[in-house]
């Protein structure tokens, strides 16, 4: 097993290891003594390891409950968060229970959100089960929920006091959900180069658990420097510009893993025609992106993808930060004019 502990301003460890779902309550004790657990899950996840988890809970002196919705983005909703905080409320869940969050990235940002805000915040854990979870959105503390304007545009910054990474559960997961969570995993290869570069051109499912180790290091990293997004910790925006750009423009049917996919390879074309990078880096990182099954190109307009970033709740007045890509392990915050931006996505579209 490894451990990664994050050092925000209420540190907390992320523990990942194969099999580690079985003996989950020795590392959940401390936090759930003998209290109540709340476990949130959606309705593919839970009746594959849900009840697992309740049962050893259960055998540990917990009283728990289990709030259950239907899986997918579609579910991320204040809808589904109002009927958490009511499940939290009529179960009597106090200020010293437990939230456990069992599932993708869906159910820890939700989770998250009702963990933060009911009674002001109560105990939080995450069990992520998919890779996108285990590298990205179970480190770091962000928590929220769509509205219809947009993505993510209501929540908080949440720290869990736990992250349990159990990689065998990510043996169950479609082959398409785990290429999402590549496109995460690839994007923190180009922001730190080195050893997880190395790992990707190898078999995935041996070196799982290193894998996941490594990313969580990379973001834990970026988060200590920056946990509140004031500044580097943009880095880890990288490609997603054009990416969310993408996405909403297919009506999501591109999913996020693709459309950040095509995003950042987006980027490294405009990096070499620039001269920001080399192109045999921009052929590297498509490659990488193809290899692990992942688009590398978009039919939208450079026009269609302007328009659609003018009304990314990123922008800052008529500039737009990007990430740059200078080489693996070495990307920077370039802010350009809304007015540039445009040409400038033409060049990365071939
Ligand atoms: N908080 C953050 O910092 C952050 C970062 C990146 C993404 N996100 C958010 O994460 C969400 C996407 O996360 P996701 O891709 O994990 O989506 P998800 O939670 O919807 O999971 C994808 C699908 O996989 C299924 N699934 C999950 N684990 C499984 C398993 N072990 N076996 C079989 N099926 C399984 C789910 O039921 C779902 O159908 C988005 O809402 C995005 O906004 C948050």
């Amino acid at each position: 097993m490894e451990t990664v502990t994050v050092h925000t301003s209420k540190p907390y460890d992320v523990l990942i290891g194969e099999g580690l779902l079985q003996s989950a309550v020795s590392y959940l004790s401390p936090i759930v003594k003998g209290g109540a657990v709340t476990i949130v899950s959606d309705d593919r996840v839970y009746p594959l390891y849900g009840e697992t988890l309740k049962g050893l809970l259960t055998a540990h002196g917990n009283t728990v409950h289990s709030f259950i919705f239907p899986n997918g983005e579609h579910s991320k909703t204040a809808d589904t968060y109002v009927a958490l905080l009511n499940f939290l409320a009529e179960h009597t869940m106090a200020r010293t229970d437990t939230v456990i969050a069992l599932g993708g990235g869906v159910t820890g940002d939700l989770a998250g959100f009702a963990a933060a805000t009911y009674m002001r915040g109560i105990p939080f854990v995450q069990m992520p089960t998919t890779l996108l979870a285990m590298v990205d959105s179970s480190v770091g503390g962000k928590t929220g929920i769509d509205l219809k304007a947009g993505k993510n545009l209501a929540g908080v910054f949440y720290q869990p006091r736990l992250v349990l990474c159990d990689i065998r559960l990510m043996d169950t997961l479609e082959k398409s959900v785990f290429a999402d969570g590549m496109a995460e995993v690839i994007k923190h290869a180009i922001l730190a180069g080195g050893e997880l570069k190395n790992l990707l051109v190898q078999p995935v499912r041996p070196n799982l658990e290193q894998i996941v180790k490594l990313n969580v290091s990379i973001k834990a990293g970026v988060v200590e420097a920056d946990e509140r997004e004031a500044g580097n910790r943009k880095l880890l925006n990288l490609g997603h510009t054009v990416g969310h750009a993408v996405e909403t423009l297919s009506g999501y049917r591109v999913a996020h893993g693709q459309a950040i996919a095509v995003g950042i390879c987006v980027m490294a074309r405009v990096c070499a025609k620039k001269g920001v990078c080399s192109q045999a880096t921009a052929d590297e990182i498509i490659a990488l992106f193809r290899l692990h099954g992942l688009p590398t190109e978009t039919g939208f307009t450079a026009r269609d993808i302007a328009d659609t970033a003018k009304m990314d709740k990123k922008r800052q007045s008529d500039r737009i930060t990007l990430v740059w890509i200078e080489d693996f392990g070495r990307c920077v915050l370039k802010d350009v004019d809304m007015d540039e931006y445009e040409p400038l996505i033409r060049l990365g579209l071939r």
